[in-house]
C-alpha cells in the first residue's frame, strides 16, 4: 500500500517535472536562434561569462550598457513569463513597463514570430547558465535618460507587422516569392539584424527605409552598400560568393570581414546551416539596387610599389618627406601583403587592390589601427593592430598611418589620396568624429527634445479625448 502510494507520487513529480521543463528539440532550436541573433555578442562583457550583460556599447547619446540575460531571478530575466520576455524581445518593453533603448534590435527582432520567440524563452529560461551578478546600471543624459521618450519613437519608426505572420504559412504570404526567399527575407530582417548596421540613419537615428541597405557608418567601420547594384552593390557578386563570405568572411580578390562584421560572423553567420545561408543569400540578391558614384569597389588597383625609392636612403631619411609612405608599408605591411600588395596566392594573406576594404577609409584606417581577428571553422584569421602600440620603438603616429593609407590609396585602390592626420586621430577615438556623427548627435538632442514634445503632444490628445 505505502509502495504504491510513494510510486504514485513519484510518477506524479515525474510527470510535473516533465511538463514543467521543455522538451529538448524546443529548447535546441531556442539555442539555434539565439545564435542567428547574435545576443551573446551585445549581453556579454569582455572575457565575461556568456549572457551575463555589462557590455558597453556607444552610442551618438551616451554609453548604453547591456543587461543580464542569463535566468538569475535576481539579477537575470529568470522571472520574465513569456509574455514579458516576448515585450522585450518585439516592444522594446522591458519587464517592468520601462522602455528599452533600441541599442537592444528590437526594431528587427519585431518580425520573429511567436513561435521562435517560444524556442527562444524555452531556451533562456533552460538552456542558459544562470549567473548572479548585476550589471552596471546606463546612465545617459538628459533628455534621453527618460525612457518614455521611446515610446514616441517607437509609436514612429517601430513596425511590429511580422514579415510573416506566423499563422500563414509561408509561400501564401507573398505570392511569387519563394518558400526559400521568405525565409532569407525572415532572417536577414529579424534575427541576424542585417540592416541595423547596414542601412543609414536619420535625424532621429531611425533606419531610412529608403536607403535600405544601402550601406551605412557603424563605429569605426563602415558596413558597406549590400543592394544589387553592379557598381555601387553586391550585384557583382554570385549567390555562392555571398554564402562563402558569411561562412568564412572572406572571397579571394573581393572582400573581407573584420570589425563588426567579423564578430557577427564568428559568433552567429559561420554557425547558420547551409540552408539558412543560402536562403539569406537568395533574398540579399534581389535588394533593390541603390546606386552610387564610382566603379565597383572590388574592381580598383592593381599590383606595384615604390619601394624602388627607398633604396640606397637611410631609413631615418625615408621616414620623413615623400617616401614615408612606401617606407611604414615595407616596414610594417609588406611582410604578409607583399611588397606590390598582391599578397599571398592561397589567399590568407589579401591583396590590397581589388579589396573592398582599401577602397573605403574608414574601414582602410580601421583596419590598419585595430587589425583582424575572425574564428570560423576555417580556422582563426588574425592581422594585428598597429594602434596600440603608443610605446612601442615601431610607434606608428596619425602622420606616418595617414601616409600610409595614402600610399595604398595610390597604389592600389582609388589612385586619389584623400586621407588626413585628423582623419586618423578620428577612427583612434573608436568612432567616425565625422559630420555624419556630429549631425546625429545635434540630431539626438534636438531629437529628444522633438521626442518630449511629441510625448507632450500625444497627453494633451488623450487629456482632450477624455474631457468628450
Ligand atoms: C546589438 C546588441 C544587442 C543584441 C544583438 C541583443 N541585445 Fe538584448 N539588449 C541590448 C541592450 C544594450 C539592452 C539594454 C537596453 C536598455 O537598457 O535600454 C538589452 C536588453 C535586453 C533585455 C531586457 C532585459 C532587462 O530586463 O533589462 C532582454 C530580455 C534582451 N535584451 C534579450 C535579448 C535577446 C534574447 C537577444 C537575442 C535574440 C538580444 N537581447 C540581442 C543589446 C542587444
Ligand atoms: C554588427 C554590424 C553588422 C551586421 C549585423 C551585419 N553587417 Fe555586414 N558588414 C558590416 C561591416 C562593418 C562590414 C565591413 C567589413 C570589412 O570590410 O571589414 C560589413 C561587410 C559586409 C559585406 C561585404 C561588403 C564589402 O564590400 O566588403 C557583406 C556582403 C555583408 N556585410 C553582408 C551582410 C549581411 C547579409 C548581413 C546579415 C545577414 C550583415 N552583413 C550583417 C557590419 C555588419
Ligand atoms: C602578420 C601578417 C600581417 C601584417 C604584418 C599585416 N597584415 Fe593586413 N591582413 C592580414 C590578414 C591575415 C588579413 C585578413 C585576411 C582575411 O580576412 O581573410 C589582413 C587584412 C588586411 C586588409 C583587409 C581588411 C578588411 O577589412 O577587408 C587590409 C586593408 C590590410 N590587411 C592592410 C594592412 C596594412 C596596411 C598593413 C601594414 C600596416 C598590414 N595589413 C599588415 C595579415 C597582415
Amino acid at each position: 500500500m505505502m509502495r504504491k502510494l510513494i510510486f504514485a507520487i513519484l510518477q506524479l513529480t515525474a510527470a510535473a517535472a516533465f511538463a514543467g521543463a521543455p522538451d529538448a528539440a524546443l529548447i535546441e532550436r531556442g539555442r539555434y536562434l539565439a545564435t542567428a541573433s547574435d545576443c551573446v555578442a551585445c549581453h556579454t562583457a569582455h572575457r565575461g561569462a556568456p549572457m551575463a550583460g555589462g557590455l558597453v556599447l556607444s552610442s551618438p547619446v551616451g554609453d548604453i550598457v547591456s543587461t543580464n540575460i542569463t535566468p538569475s531571478r535576481q539579477y537575470g530575466i529568470g522571472n520574465y513569463s513569456e509574455q514579458q520576455f516576448s515585450d522585450a524581445l518585439r516592444k522594446g518593453i522591458r519587464a517592468d513597463g520601462q522602455n528599452l533603448y533600441p541599442a537592444m534590435p528590437y526594431t528587427a527582432y519585431a518580425v520573429m514570430t511567436d513561435d521562435d520567440v517560444h524556442a527562444l524563452y524555452a531556451y533562456f529560461m533552460h538552456g542558459v547558465t544562470p549567473v548572479d551578478k548585476a550589471s552596471e546600471p546606463t546612465k545617459l543624459p538628459f533628455p534621453m535618460n527618460i525612457r518614455a521618450s521611446m515610446k514616441p519613437w517607437n509609436a514612429l519608426f517601430l513596425d511590429q507587422q511580422p514579415a510573416v505572420p506566423a499563422s500563414a504559412p509561408a509561400p501564401a504570404a507573398a505570392p511569387g516569392r519563394s518558400a526559400e526567399w521568405l525565409r532569407g527575407q525572415y532572417l536577414a530582417d529579424g534575427a541576424a539584424h542585417c540592416s541595423t548596421c547596414h542601412t543609414p540613419r536619420g535625424f532621429l537615428m531611425q533606419e531610412k527605409k529608403e536607403l535600405y541597405m544601402a550601406g551605412a557608418q557603424v563605429g569605426p567601420w563602415y558596413a558597406p552598400n549590400i543592394t544589387s547594384d553592379h557598381a555601387a552593390g553586391i550585384g557583382s557578386w554570385t549567390e555562392a560568393e555571398l554564402v562563402q563570405y558569411l561562412r568564412t568572411g572572406r572571397i579571394a580578390g573581393k572582400a573581407q570581414a573584420a570589425g563588426s562584421m567579423a564578430e557577427a560572423i564568428s559568433y552567429s553567420f559561420s554557425k547558420l546551416t547551409d540552408t539558412d545561408l543560402k536562403a539569406i543569400a537568395v533574398y540579399i540578391k534581389t535588394l533593390p539596387a541603390v546606386a552610387g558614384d564610382g566603379p565597383s569597389r572590388f574592381e580598383q588597383g592593381k599590383p606595384g610599389n615604390a619601394l624602388a625609392n627607398l633604396r640606397g636612403k637611410p631609413y631615418a631619411d625615408n621616414m620623413k618627406g615623400p617616401h614615408l609612405g612606401a617606407q611604414v608599408y615595407s616596414a610594417n605591411c609588406a611582410s604578409c601583403h607583399g611588397a606590390s600588395g598582391q599578397g599571398t596566392s592561397d589567399g590568407y594573406y589579401p591583396s590590397l587592390f581589388h579589396n573592398s576594404a582599401t577602397v573605403s577609409n574608414s574601414n582602410l584606417l580601421a583596419t590598419i589601427l585595430l587589425g583582424v581577428n575572425r574564428e570560423t571553422k576555417d580556422g582563426h584569421v588574425f592581422m594585428p593592430p598597429f594602434g596600440d602600440q603608443p610605446n612601442a620603438v615601431n610607434h606608428l603616429s596619425n602622420d606616418d598611418i595617414a601616409a600610409l593609407a595614402n600610399y595604398i590609396q595610390v597604389q592600389y585602390a582609388t589612385g586619389a589620396p584623400t586621407i588626413k592626420a585628423d582623419d586618423v586621430a578620428q577612427i583612434r577615438q573608436g568612432g567616425p568624429q565625422s559630420n555624419l556623427l556630429l549631425l546625429a548627435r545635434l540630431g539626438m538632442v534636438a531629437g529628444g527634445l522633438l521626442l518630449a514634445a511629441l510625448v507632450i503632444i500625444v497627453l494633451r490628445r488623450r487629456d482632450q479625448q477624455n474631457k468628450e
